[in-house]
Protein backbone atom coordinates (compact mmCIF):
# COMPACT_ATOMS: atom_id res chain seq x y z
CA UNK A 1 0.00 0.00 0.00
CA UNK A 2 2.45 2.45 1.08
CA UNK A 3 4.78 1.44 -2.30
CA UNK A 4 1.84 1.85 -4.55
CA UNK A 5 1.45 5.32 -2.67
CA UNK A 6 5.02 5.99 -3.41
CA UNK A 7 4.92 5.42 -6.96
CA UNK A 8 1.68 7.51 -7.52
CA UNK A 9 3.26 10.57 -5.62
CA UNK A 10 6.40 9.83 -7.99
CA UNK A 11 3.83 9.50 -11.11
CA UNK A 12 1.87 12.70 -9.89
CA UNK A 13 5.27 14.85 -9.62
CA UNK A 14 6.40 13.45 -13.13
CA UNK A 15 3.22 14.43 -14.61
CA UNK A 16 2.87 18.12 -12.23
CA UNK A 17 6.34 18.29 -14.53
CA UNK A 18 4.91 18.52 -17.85
CA UNK A 19 3.87 21.10 -19.93
CA UNK A 20 0.11 21.61 -19.63
CA UNK A 21 -1.75 19.86 -22.00
CA UNK A 22 -4.44 21.03 -24.69
CA UNK A 23 -7.59 21.92 -22.92
CA UNK A 24 -9.29 19.94 -25.77
CA UNK A 25 -7.77 17.77 -28.36
CA UNK A 26 -9.87 15.82 -30.12
CA UNK A 27 -9.30 13.58 -33.84
CA UNK A 28 -11.40 11.85 -36.29
CA UNK A 29 -14.50 12.28 -34.78
CA UNK A 30 -17.36 10.40 -36.43
CA UNK A 31 -21.03 10.32 -35.97
CA UNK A 32 -23.74 8.94 -37.26
CA UNK A 33 -27.81 9.05 -36.50
CA UNK A 34 -29.39 6.04 -38.53
CA UNK A 35 -28.32 6.85 -42.10
CA UNK A 36 -27.51 10.52 -41.56
CA UNK A 37 -24.20 11.31 -41.07
CA UNK A 38 -23.77 14.35 -38.16
CA UNK A 39 -19.79 14.25 -37.97
CA UNK A 40 -17.81 12.88 -40.37
CA UNK A 41 -14.05 13.16 -39.40
CA UNK A 42 -13.83 16.43 -37.11
CA UNK A 43 -10.12 17.08 -35.46
CA UNK A 44 -9.25 20.34 -33.73
CA UNK A 45 -6.97 21.82 -30.93
CA UNK A 46 -8.17 24.00 -27.90
CA UNK A 47 -4.54 25.56 -26.15
CA UNK A 48 -5.21 26.39 -22.53
CA UNK A 49 -6.19 29.90 -22.62
CA UNK A 50 -7.40 30.02 -26.18
CA UNK A 51 -10.52 31.07 -27.08
CA UNK A 52 -11.90 29.07 -29.89
CA UNK A 53 -15.09 30.05 -32.11
CA UNK A 54 -16.92 26.77 -33.42
CA UNK A 55 -18.96 28.23 -36.47
CA UNK A 56 -21.08 26.44 -39.08
CA UNK A 57 -24.58 26.63 -40.81
CA UNK A 58 -27.54 24.92 -38.88
CA UNK A 59 -26.80 20.91 -38.79
CA UNK A 60 -23.64 21.39 -39.73
CA UNK A 61 -22.64 19.06 -36.54
CA UNK A 62 -21.51 22.01 -34.22
CA UNK A 63 -23.83 20.46 -31.04
CA UNK A 64 -23.06 17.08 -32.44
CA UNK A 65 -19.23 17.73 -31.64
CA UNK A 66 -19.64 19.25 -28.04
CA UNK A 67 -21.29 16.51 -27.12
CA UNK A 68 -19.12 14.19 -27.94
CA UNK A 69 -16.40 15.89 -26.48
CA UNK A 70 -18.09 16.36 -23.11
CA UNK A 71 -18.56 12.71 -23.46
CA UNK A 72 -22.70 12.78 -23.52
CA UNK A 73 -22.82 11.47 -26.91
CA UNK A 74 -20.97 8.21 -27.43
CA UNK A 75 -18.71 9.15 -30.91
CA UNK A 76 -19.07 5.92 -33.34
CA UNK A 77 -15.15 6.66 -34.00
CA UNK A 78 -12.36 9.10 -33.13
CA UNK A 79 -10.97 10.19 -29.52
CA UNK A 80 -10.84 12.95 -27.50
CA UNK A 81 -8.91 14.49 -23.85
CA UNK A 82 -10.18 16.98 -21.71
CA UNK A 83 -7.43 18.82 -19.92
CA UNK A 84 -5.35 15.78 -21.28
CA UNK A 85 -8.11 13.05 -19.57
CA UNK A 86 -11.02 11.15 -21.20
CA UNK A 87 -13.90 13.30 -21.00
CA UNK A 88 -15.57 11.00 -18.53
CA UNK A 89 -12.69 11.37 -16.12
CA UNK A 90 -14.53 13.01 -13.17
CA UNK A 91 -10.98 15.05 -12.85
CA UNK A 92 -11.77 16.37 -16.16
CA UNK A 93 -15.42 16.93 -15.62
CA UNK A 94 -15.04 18.67 -12.77
CA UNK A 95 -13.04 21.27 -14.10
CA UNK A 96 -15.07 21.82 -17.30
CA UNK A 97 -18.14 24.16 -17.35
CA UNK A 98 -21.13 23.72 -19.95
CA UNK A 99 -23.83 25.90 -21.19
CA UNK A 100 -25.86 23.58 -23.02
CA UNK A 101 -27.62 24.67 -26.15
CA UNK A 102 -31.55 23.50 -24.78
CA UNK A 103 -31.75 23.56 -21.15
CA UNK A 104 -34.50 24.02 -18.26
CA UNK A 105 -33.48 24.13 -14.34
CA UNK A 106 -36.05 22.60 -12.13
CA UNK A 107 -38.45 25.26 -11.80
CA UNK A 108 -39.23 25.41 -8.38
CA UNK A 109 -35.13 26.20 -7.19
CA UNK A 110 -34.65 29.64 -6.99
CA UNK A 111 -31.23 31.05 -8.93
CA UNK A 112 -28.96 30.68 -5.79
CA UNK A 113 -30.41 27.29 -5.56
CA UNK A 114 -29.22 26.17 -8.51
CA UNK A 115 -25.86 27.60 -8.29
CA UNK A 116 -25.52 25.65 -5.16
CA UNK A 117 -26.24 22.81 -6.50
CA UNK A 118 -24.05 22.99 -9.50
CA UNK A 119 -21.30 23.44 -6.69
CA UNK A 120 -21.87 20.66 -4.94
CA UNK A 121 -22.04 18.18 -7.83
CA UNK A 122 -19.25 19.54 -9.34
CA UNK A 123 -17.33 18.90 -5.53
CA UNK A 124 -15.56 22.25 -5.68
CA UNK A 125 -16.29 24.64 -2.03
CA UNK A 126 -17.27 28.46 -3.63
CA UNK A 127 -18.06 30.45 -0.87
CA UNK A 128 -21.84 32.18 -1.11
CA UNK A 129 -20.58 35.12 -1.91
CA UNK A 130 -18.14 33.96 -5.22
CA UNK A 131 -21.47 32.14 -5.91
CA UNK A 132 -23.46 35.76 -5.54
CA UNK A 133 -20.70 37.63 -7.52
CA UNK A 134 -21.26 35.31 -10.53
CA UNK A 135 -25.18 35.52 -10.25
CA UNK A 136 -24.35 39.57 -10.32
CA UNK A 137 -21.74 38.97 -13.38
CA UNK A 138 -24.20 37.96 -15.81
CA UNK A 139 -26.63 40.35 -14.68
CA UNK A 140 -28.63 38.68 -12.03
CA UNK A 141 -27.54 39.86 -8.75
CA UNK A 142 -31.07 40.81 -7.93
CA UNK A 143 -32.92 38.11 -8.70
CA UNK A 144 -30.79 35.64 -6.66
CA UNK A 145 -33.40 34.99 -4.46
CA UNK A 146 -36.08 34.23 -7.36
CA UNK A 147 -37.57 30.78 -8.77
CA UNK A 148 -36.10 29.86 -11.86
CA UNK A 149 -39.60 29.26 -13.03
CA UNK A 150 -40.68 32.78 -13.86
CA UNK A 151 -37.10 33.21 -15.24
CA UNK A 152 -37.72 35.23 -19.21
CA UNK A 153 -35.71 32.91 -21.91
CA UNK A 154 -32.55 35.36 -21.81
CA UNK A 155 -32.69 35.00 -17.95
CA UNK A 156 -32.39 31.43 -17.95
CA UNK A 157 -29.72 31.97 -20.53
CA UNK A 158 -27.66 34.25 -18.26
CA UNK A 159 -28.12 31.75 -15.47
CA UNK A 160 -27.11 28.82 -17.56
CA UNK A 161 -23.91 31.01 -17.89
CA UNK A 162 -23.26 31.48 -14.31
CA UNK A 163 -23.76 27.59 -13.99
CA UNK A 164 -21.17 27.08 -16.39
CA UNK A 165 -18.16 29.52 -14.71
CA UNK A 166 -19.30 28.90 -11.13
CA UNK A 167 -17.18 26.07 -9.80
CA UNK A 168 -13.91 27.45 -11.71
CA UNK A 169 -13.33 26.05 -14.72
CA UNK A 170 -10.31 25.26 -16.38
CA UNK A 171 -12.32 25.42 -19.85
CA UNK A 172 -15.41 26.38 -21.02
CA UNK A 173 -17.71 25.08 -23.19
CA UNK A 174 -21.01 27.49 -24.46
CA UNK A 175 -22.86 26.32 -27.04
CA UNK A 176 -24.81 29.73 -28.46
CA UNK A 177 -24.29 31.49 -25.31
CA UNK A 178 -26.33 34.82 -26.31
CA UNK A 179 -29.19 33.41 -28.70
CA UNK A 180 -31.18 34.47 -26.42
CA UNK A 181 -29.78 37.93 -24.97
CA UNK A 182 -30.45 41.33 -25.71
CA UNK A 183 -27.57 43.74 -26.70
CA UNK A 184 -26.24 44.80 -23.28
CA UNK A 185 -26.21 41.05 -22.16
CA UNK A 186 -24.45 39.91 -25.80
CA UNK A 187 -21.89 42.69 -24.30
CA UNK A 188 -22.02 41.56 -21.03
CA UNK A 189 -21.21 37.82 -22.18
CA UNK A 190 -17.90 39.52 -24.63
CA UNK A 191 -16.48 40.94 -21.41
CA UNK A 192 -16.70 37.81 -18.96
CA UNK A 193 -15.32 35.65 -22.09
CA UNK A 194 -12.61 37.82 -22.75
CA UNK A 195 -12.02 38.34 -18.61
CA UNK A 196 -12.24 34.34 -18.78
CA UNK A 197 -8.92 34.41 -21.33
CA UNK A 198 -7.14 37.03 -19.58
CA UNK A 199 -7.58 34.09 -16.43
CA UNK A 200 -6.08 31.76 -18.80
CA UNK A 201 -9.01 29.88 -19.06
CA UNK A 202 -9.86 28.24 -22.60
CA UNK A 203 -13.04 28.88 -24.31
CA UNK A 204 -14.50 26.79 -26.63
CA UNK A 205 -17.63 29.21 -28.30
CA UNK A 206 -20.50 28.12 -30.60
CA UNK A 207 -22.18 30.92 -32.09
CA UNK A 208 -24.28 32.16 -35.24
CA UNK A 209 -23.27 35.69 -33.91
CA UNK A 210 -20.17 36.02 -36.34
CA UNK A 211 -19.64 39.60 -35.12
CA UNK A 212 -19.15 38.06 -31.74
CA UNK A 213 -17.16 35.89 -32.83
CA UNK A 214 -14.81 37.93 -34.39
CA UNK A 215 -14.25 39.96 -31.11
CA UNK A 216 -13.24 37.50 -28.65
CA UNK A 217 -11.96 34.68 -30.76
CA UNK A 218 -8.13 33.46 -31.35
CA UNK A 219 -9.38 30.85 -33.46
CA UNK A 220 -11.89 30.01 -35.73
CA UNK A 221 -12.91 26.10 -37.30
CA UNK A 222 -15.64 26.56 -39.67
CA UNK A 223 -17.73 23.05 -39.68
CA UNK A 224 -19.99 22.03 -43.19
CA UNK A 225 -21.98 18.83 -43.79
CA UNK A 226 -19.98 17.37 -40.27
CA UNK A 227 -16.89 18.36 -41.49
CA UNK A 228 -13.93 20.69 -40.91
CA UNK A 229 -14.10 23.22 -43.75
CA UNK A 230 -12.01 25.86 -42.53
CA UNK A 231 -9.36 26.13 -39.50
CA UNK A 232 -7.07 28.84 -38.40
CA UNK A 233 -6.63 32.00 -36.57
CA UNK A 234 -9.12 35.33 -37.71
CA UNK A 235 -5.43 36.58 -39.24
CA UNK A 236 -5.13 33.26 -41.60
CA UNK A 237 -8.80 32.86 -42.67
CA UNK A 238 -9.10 36.56 -43.46
CA UNK A 239 -6.67 36.64 -45.21
CA UNK A 240 -5.64 39.79 -47.19
CA UNK A 241 -6.46 43.47 -46.71
CA UNK A 242 -8.12 45.84 -48.54
CA UNK A 243 -7.12 49.50 -49.05
CA UNK A 244 -9.57 51.85 -50.78
CA UNK A 245 -8.79 55.20 -51.88
CA UNK A 246 -10.39 58.45 -53.53
CA UNK A 247 -7.85 59.86 -56.18
CA UNK A 248 -7.26 61.77 -59.02
CA UNK A 249 -4.33 63.52 -60.73
CA UNK A 250 -3.03 60.00 -60.69
CA UNK A 251 0.07 59.69 -63.37
CA UNK A 252 1.81 56.96 -64.92
CA UNK A 253 4.13 56.97 -61.79
CA UNK A 254 1.96 57.19 -59.14
CA UNK A 255 -0.27 54.11 -60.84
CA UNK A 256 2.72 52.08 -60.83
CA UNK A 257 3.29 53.35 -57.32
CA UNK A 258 -0.27 51.96 -56.41
CA UNK A 259 0.15 48.78 -58.10
CA UNK A 260 3.43 48.06 -56.49
CA UNK A 261 1.41 48.14 -53.13
CA UNK A 262 -0.94 45.23 -53.56
CA UNK A 263 -3.43 44.18 -56.53
CA UNK A 264 -5.30 47.61 -57.87
CA UNK A 265 -8.37 47.87 -58.79
CA UNK A 266 -10.44 51.21 -60.22
CA UNK A 267 -13.57 52.71 -60.87
CA UNK A 268 -13.64 56.20 -62.10
CA UNK A 269 -11.68 57.98 -58.79
CA UNK A 270 -12.03 54.80 -56.55
CA UNK A 271 -8.89 52.41 -56.26
CA UNK A 272 -9.21 49.33 -54.41
CA UNK A 273 -5.59 48.19 -53.39
CA UNK A 274 -5.29 44.16 -52.13
CA UNK A 275 -2.78 44.60 -49.34
CA UNK A 276 -1.03 41.00 -48.65
CA UNK A 277 -2.03 39.96 -45.10
CA UNK A 278 1.43 40.40 -43.23
CA UNK A 279 1.95 44.00 -43.84
CA UNK A 280 4.23 46.33 -41.50
CA UNK A 281 2.06 49.14 -40.06
CA UNK A 282 4.10 51.92 -42.08
CA UNK A 283 3.20 50.74 -45.50
CA UNK A 284 -0.06 52.86 -45.70
CA UNK A 285 1.44 56.08 -44.70
CA UNK A 286 4.07 55.61 -46.79
CA UNK A 287 2.27 54.81 -49.53
CA UNK A 288 0.41 57.82 -48.90
CA UNK A 289 3.00 59.73 -48.50
CA UNK A 290 4.46 58.77 -51.49
CA UNK A 291 1.73 59.22 -53.80
CA UNK A 292 1.27 63.03 -52.60
CA UNK A 293 5.09 63.22 -53.41
CA UNK A 294 4.01 62.29 -57.04
CA UNK A 295 1.42 64.81 -57.20
CA UNK A 296 -1.86 62.86 -56.52
CA UNK A 297 -4.17 64.45 -54.84
CA UNK A 298 -5.37 62.38 -51.85
CA UNK A 299 -9.64 62.68 -51.15
CA UNK A 300 -10.17 59.58 -48.75
CA UNK A 301 -8.28 56.55 -47.51
CA UNK A 302 -10.25 53.86 -46.26
CA UNK A 303 -8.66 50.47 -44.69
CA UNK A 304 -10.84 47.50 -44.88
CA UNK A 305 -10.18 43.80 -43.92
CA UNK A 306 -13.08 41.92 -45.53
CA UNK A 307 -15.12 40.67 -42.55
CA UNK A 308 -15.31 37.04 -41.08
CA UNK A 309 -19.15 36.92 -42.33
CA UNK A 310 -18.08 37.69 -45.49
CA UNK A 311 -15.36 35.02 -45.33
CA UNK A 312 -18.09 32.54 -43.80
CA UNK A 313 -20.38 32.55 -46.52
CA UNK A 314 -17.62 32.38 -49.01
CA UNK A 315 -16.28 29.20 -47.78
CA UNK A 316 -19.70 27.49 -47.47
CA UNK A 317 -20.92 28.88 -50.88
CA UNK A 318 -17.02 26.89 -52.35
CA UNK A 319 -17.97 24.08 -50.51
CA UNK A 320 -15.48 21.95 -47.63
CA UNK A 321 -13.51 20.27 -50.50
CA UNK A 322 -11.80 23.08 -52.15
CA UNK A 323 -11.16 24.69 -48.65
CA UNK A 324 -9.30 21.91 -47.40
CA UNK A 325 -5.22 21.87 -47.89
N1 LIG B 1 -30.29 12.91 -31.36
C1 LIG B 1 -30.30 12.97 -32.68
N2 LIG B 1 -30.97 12.08 -33.43
C2 LIG B 1 -30.96 12.12 -34.77
N3 LIG B 1 -30.28 13.03 -35.50
C3 LIG B 1 -29.58 13.94 -34.81
C4 LIG B 1 -29.55 13.97 -33.39
N4 LIG B 1 -28.75 15.01 -33.00
C5 LIG B 1 -28.33 15.60 -34.13
N5 LIG B 1 -28.82 14.98 -35.22
C6 LIG B 1 -28.55 15.34 -36.63
O1 LIG B 1 -27.18 15.61 -36.76
C7 LIG B 1 -26.95 16.72 -37.62
C8 LIG B 1 -26.12 17.76 -36.87
O2 LIG B 1 -26.89 18.29 -35.81
P1 LIG B 1 -26.28 19.30 -34.73
O3 LIG B 1 -27.29 19.54 -33.68
O4 LIG B 1 -24.95 18.80 -34.33
O5 LIG B 1 -26.09 20.61 -35.64
P2 LIG B 1 -25.59 22.09 -35.24
O6 LIG B 1 -24.41 22.38 -36.10
O7 LIG B 1 -25.43 22.21 -33.79
O8 LIG B 1 -26.83 22.98 -35.76
P3 LIG B 1 -27.53 24.31 -35.13
O9 LIG B 1 -26.72 25.47 -35.61
O10 LIG B 1 -28.88 24.30 -35.77
O11 LIG B 1 -27.58 24.16 -33.65
C9 LIG B 1 -28.32 17.19 -38.06
O12 LIG B 1 -28.61 16.65 -39.33
C10 LIG B 1 -29.27 16.61 -37.01
O13 LIG B 1 -30.53 16.34 -37.56
MG1 LIG C 1 -26.37 23.33 -32.32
Amino acid sequence: MTGQATRQEAAQRALAGLPPSAAVWCSGLHKRYRRRTAVDGVSFTVERGEVMGLLGPNGAGKTSVIKMLLGLVRPDAGEVLLLGRPARDPYARARVGYLPELFRYQPWLTAAEVLALHVRLAGVAVPAGERQEGLAAVGLGDRAGDRVGGFSKGMQQRLGLAVALVARPELVILDEPTSALDPLGRADVRDLLLSLKARGVAVLLNSHLIGEVERVCDRVVILDKGRVAAAGTLPELLGQRELRLRLDRVGPEARARLAAAGRLTRGGDAYTVTLPAELDDAAVPDLVADLVGLGVRVHAVEPGRISLEERLLDILRTGPSEERS
